[in-house]
């Protein structure tokens, strides 16, 4: 029968716990559809880097190269500096592999009701599709103390190559910081594409375009452009754009507003957690990372720490995850399995027995094992 192997990373925080029971979903679902999972486990995160001092040493990355796809929990620890970990793996691995989709779906559940109802009959179902390797994420800047800031870039980023130096100054001397955003045109094409065909794929007729050129014109502006470029291809579609902060503004009054909303990286970031506060959780919030090589699913979610080790964790985000990842694999029938498990847990369990985030008290295994028992059929 057919082997996957599958590189896992659980991380920080809730990040082992809610992994923990992804795997236990996607292991029953492989066993009872006939394929099985060959896990590749690597430790990194905070306990590894501040035990060995090695944040993600590059043989480990090109091992994970050969994998069929990544399951990740979350990275990020208090103890550690901000982005240390995060940038050191997480943004890592999305601009190593060249993952330029972060596509985030944001849900109505069953009997999970939404802080903003919504009309009778409607449901959320809107997919943010973030650029995942471009923008303020491509750690280009720098920061000076003494007046004078300098960095050179020198980025080998496919499909291009990225190179050149800035130097800034102030007078008199004052301690200074930049950070350079990017777009370019293949970066910007290939994810209006992806949001094009994903609209076209869920029947609707148009793509919403988040975005904020009135302030940030050159960057945006020339985001706005290219994905018209694109849009343009695609007769049947609308492209609508909506400023970020008019597009949260109306996201907060009609959680159902849009369908597919496609986002420059930071825009997506945060409107990614909007939305999933909007479907009744982090803890329900999945996602996927994916480019033409290695792809990599993990909830929207990060590292909890303020509810790390209670067992408080809402482990459905990374069991979602988990269902993304398998069709991802083209394993539609188990993908389905472990979407249709998590609904009928919804549905079935008593209030008491919801994860603590969705009002119940069932700690993070217990529901990991309700999910896992309605998968084995
Ligand atoms: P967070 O997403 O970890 O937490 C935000 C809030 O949501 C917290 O109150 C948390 O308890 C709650 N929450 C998150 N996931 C939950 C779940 N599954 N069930 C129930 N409640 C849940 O965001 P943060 O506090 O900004 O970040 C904490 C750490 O995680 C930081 O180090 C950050 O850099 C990192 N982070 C990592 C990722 C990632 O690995 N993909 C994503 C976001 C943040
Ligand atoms: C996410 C996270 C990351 C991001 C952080 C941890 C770097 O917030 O996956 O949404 O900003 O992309
Ligand atoms: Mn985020």
């Amino acid at each position: 029968s057919k082997t996957y192997r599958i590189a896992c990373i659980p991380g920080d925080g809730i990040g082992p716990e809610v992994t923990r029971q992804a795997r236990k979903a996607l292991d029953v679902a492989a066993n009872r559809f006939g394929f099985s999972l060959d896990w590749q486990d690597y430790p990194f995160g905070a306990a590894h880097y501040l035990r060995t001092g090695e944040i993600f040493p590059e043989s480990a990355l090109e091992e994970m190269g050969g994998c069929d796809a990544l399951l990740l929990g979350a990275i990020g620890d208090p103890r550690v500096k901000p982005g240390e970990l995060e940038r050191g793996i997480l943004l890592t691995l999305r601009f190593r592999f060249d993952q330029y989709v972060n596509l985030r779906p944001a849900l109505s559940f069953p009997r999970v009701p939404l802080p903003v109802p919504l009309p009778e009959g409607r449901r959320l179902d809107t997919v943010v599709v973030r650029e995942n390797t471009e923008d303020l994420y491509m750690g280009l800047g720098g920061r000076a103390e003494g007046g004078s800031l300098s960095f050179s870039v020198d980025a080998r980023r496919a499909p291009y190559e990225l190179k050149g130096e800035l130097a800034l100054w102030t007078t008199p001397p004052c301690p200074l910081a930049a950070q350079v955003a990017v777009s370019t045109r293949p970066g910007v094409e290939r994810i209006a594409r992806y949001a094009c065909e994903l609209a076209v794929r869920r029947g609707e007729d148009r793509v919403t375009l988040v975005t904020k050129a009135n302030a940030v014109p050159h960057l945006y502006g020339f985001f706005e452009d290219e994905t018209a470029r694109v849009a343009a291809q695609y007769p049947g579609l609308k492209l609508e754009k909506e400023n970020v902060d008019a597009c949260c503004y109306h996201l907060v009054r009609r959680p159902d507003a849009f369908g597919v909303l496609l986002c420059p990286n930071l825009f997506g970031d945060i409107v990614s957690d909007l939305l999933a506060g909007l479907s009744g959780g982090m803890g329900m919030a999945a996602g996927g990372n994916i480019g033409d090589g290695l792809s990599m699913f993990e909830p929207v979610h990060g590292s909890a720490p303020d509810i790390a080790g209670t067992g408080r964790a809402n482990p459905l985000a990374a069991i979602l995850s988990g269902e993304l990842l398998l069709r991802h694999l083209g394993e539609h029938e188990a993908a389905d399995a472990v979407g249709g498990a998590v609904t009928a847990y919804l549905e079935e369990s008593d209030p008491e027995g919801l994860p603590f985030e969705l009002g119940g008290t069932s700690p993070v295994e217990r529901s990991g094992d309700e999910v896992a028992s309605r998968i084995a059929g």
